[in-house]
């Protein structure tokens, strides 16, 4: 059933330096996902094509923080990333990773032909160099203050509060990330992309974008009116694909030039490995296929502009039909910190649930036109309110009911009323609704039409009554019984691109074979007579505790983490009336005791002299909590409440971190209460 149109998507390449989190999946792999899944079963050629991202100063730092070497590092999260993926059901046809010989040569190629063409710009100048480490920084070897907009933890190469694309010299007040030390000045020689020159070129191509979404066009339009600058696309680095030109030596690709090539790359292998050495040239080099790039907005402006660009200067390319960018999604309403330990791993996750239960809720909270919340009290509630009573409810009591009182066999439809053809018509109606959806790429949408189609199940289900008709009218309870079936086979198919496991469950139970396509999903799939089994439940109801087990572990890493001092730089100086707004007071300690459960948390009541507060402070390996009774100490009284192991700690005891790393208290001899300034 092969309607021969080719469909490449991508998923941006993660870092192959740390695991896969919650933020990573909204952004995305869960939505390619569910629309490679629905392309599949239009019966569409599709490559769903990913890997990892092992190039770049993200993972040189990376290496530098854990003692390894980079390769170390990327071996263990390619790994740990590319198994996780499958776990979790994110069907890539291939994962590659940009360390692989395919992936230099195809970059190398590339680069070299776009020189040849005459399309970089030579340049001789003067880059930022730390001379205590003896290197060049780039990219994220150095951070500074947002030309844009100020942030003044933006990084070499990007500024991630306005997304911006930087170069090391436009930060103000660079410091390097390695040292600390304010860097100099030094001559060296890269090869630019000329953007501003391509920009009326590649301007001619967003004036044809069709159906993409607000929140993409509306950054690239804004960069494109700001006017695109030249970019290197080579850096003074030893990780990295070597720059194949005479003058190269000792220089590599930049990692946004090499990385989006890795799409190619991974196809190329992907082809190669199904004995079909030539086949991804049907997915790269063919107008007719449809590329499309998954990716979180931070990377838009390297796969609506850069990209793209490289691709129409190549010349031997398709350019993408559409980059279905997403927002960021944030944590129980905070930003996701993997540094402050403020993040779900999807690796944790999958100790304890199942992956469809996730692939509900996130899809249910995906943030597609603006940022989004991930709350675990919404998980629970999405999982037990929605899977496991609307939609588990609906195929059990259609099943259990036809199992006990049919025989295990599918009704005959005979004079359906018109409440009957009208369930009935939804089936279709709802379909069309879905498909709609998926091709907008308006997936909550989608998922949320298909839960609709359980929703009309249910309704009809307690509307006809069967445990009634039963008795009276068993033409009318038979009837009730083939609806019901029709929309449990349905469903079985229409929610295999979002839950493919609970999907695959339900036609198992229908005694449904696997191979269906999008077409035959209509009203009637399922014959008078046909056998199904037993109805199982579907979903368990998630626990209260077992939602609170996970706040928990994620206070405690967020407290863990919160100990952690960063790197001592001095910070940039403030204004007075800043410091001012602090209120610091003296403080004295009246009693001290262990936090059950916590190996890091004590709990004070401190005498801040016009109250008594409890503060919670991670100070429990230094001290042993009665020699701290009577201790004078430095409050910080104004700083926001926090619930810390289900304890609101009100305020902050100060501490200094000495060079060992240990803890000590900022004491005071002064009347408990006095403001300190
Ligand atoms: O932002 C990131 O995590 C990058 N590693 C994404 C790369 S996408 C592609 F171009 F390779
Ligand atoms: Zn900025």
């Amino acid at each position: 059933m092969s309607t021969d149109q080719k469909i490449l998507v991508t998923s941006a390449l993660p870092y192959a330096n740390g695991p896969i989190h919650l933020g990573h999946l909204a952004g995305a792999y869960l939505t390619a996902d569910f629309y490679v899944r629905y392309k599949r079963l239009t019966g569409a050629d599709v490559a769903f094509i990913c890997g990892s991202d092992e190039h770049g100063v993200a993972i040189t730092i990376a290496a530098e923080k854990a003692g390894k070497k980079p390769q170390d590092i990327v071996d263990r999260f390619h790994k740990m990333n590319k198994e996780v993926f499958e776990e979790f059901g994110i069907s890539f046809d291939y994962y590659g990773r940009t360390s692989s010989d395919t992936h230099r040569e195809t970059s190398q190629e590339f680069f070299k032909k776009l020189y040849e063409q005459g399309f970089f710009k030579k340049k001789v100048e003067k880059q930022l160099y730390d001379p205590k480490k003896d290197m060049f920084l780039p990219d994220r070897y150095v951070k500074g203050t947002c030309p844009n907009c100020g942030f003044e933890e933006a990084y070499g190469d990007q500024c991630e509060n306005c997304g911006t694309s930087l170069s090391p010299t436009e930060l103000k007040n660079p410091v390097s990330a390695l040292s600390g030390e304010v860097p100099e000045l030094k001559e060296t020689t890269h090869w630019y992309m000329p953007l501003g020159e391509v920009q009326p070129k590649l301007e001619e191509w967003v004036d044809t974008w069709d159906g993409w979404k607000a929140n993409v066009t509306g950054q690239v339009r804004s960069w494109l009116n700001d006017g695109l600058s030249d970019r290197a696309a080579t850096r003074d680095l030893s990780w990295g694909v070597p720059v194949p030109v005479e003058g190269g030596e000792g220089k590599v690709l930049y990692v946004w030039f090499d990385a989006p090539i890795g799409y190619i790359s991974a196809t190329k292998e992907w082809a190669k490995a199904s004995g079909e050495v030539d086949k991804w040239k049907d997915f790269w080099q063919d107008q007719n296929t449809e590329l499309y790039h998954f990716i979180g907005k931070d990377n838009i402006v390297f796969h609506c502009i850069m990209f793209p660009i490289l691709l129409m200067e190549h010349g031997d390319y398709v350019l993408p039909k559409n980059v279905p960018a997403n927002e960021f999604l944030n944590l129980e309403g905070k930003k996701l910190s993997t540094s402050r330990g403020w993040a779900v791993w999807l690796h944790e996750y999958l100790e304890d649930f199942k992956p469809d239960l996730l692939r509900y809720a996130l899809g249910s909270t995906l943030p597609e036109t603006k940022d989004a919340d991930f709350s675990w009290k919404e998980f629970q509630s999405r999982v037990n309110n929605e899977l496991a009573d609307v939609l588990g409810n609906f195929v059990f009591r259609a099943l259990s009911f036809t199992d006990k009182y049919a025989e295990s066999k599918v009704p005959e439809l005979i004079e359906p009323s018109d409440l009957d053809r009208k369930t009935l018509q939804l089936i279709e109606g709802q379909k069309d609704k879905i498909t709609d959806s998926l091709e907008r790429f308006r997936f909550k949408e989608a998922l949320s039409e298909t839960m609709e189609l359980a929703r009309i199940g249910n309704r009809y289900f307690t509307e006809t009554e069967p445990w009634k008709s039963r008795k009276d009218d068993p033409v009318s309870c038979g009837n009730t019984l083939n609806v019901s079936l029709q929309i449990c086979a349905a469903l079985s198919m229409l929610l295999e691109p979002f839950i493919p496991d609970s999907a695959a469950e339900i036609r198992s139970q229908l005694s449904l074979s696997d191979e269906f396509s999008w077409s035959n999903i209509k009203a009637g799939i399922l014959p008078k007579d046909h056998n199904i089994s037993t109805g199982k439940i579907l979903f368990e109801k998630i626990e209260d505790e077992e939602i609170e087990a996970q706040l928990e572990k994620l206070e405690n890493r967020a407290a863990e983490n919160e100990d952690a001092v960063d790197l001592p730089e001095l910070r940039d100086n403030i204004e007075f009336n800043d410091f001012m707004k602090l209120d610091l007071r003296a403080g004295k300690i009246l009693t001290a005791e262990k936090i059950e459960k916590s190996n890091k948390l004590l709990k004070f009541t401190v005498d801040i002299g016009v109250e008594k507060r409890t503060i919670v402070s991670g100070i429990a390996k230094f001290y042993k909590p009665d020699e701290l009774i009577g201790k004078q100490v430095c409050v910080v009284a104004n700083l926001a409440p926090k619930k810390l192991m289900g304890v609101e700690s009100k305020g902050m005891i100060l501490m200094a971190e000495n060079p060992e790393g240990d803890l000590r208290f900022v004491e005071t001899d002064a009347t408990p209460g006095s403001q300190i300034s």
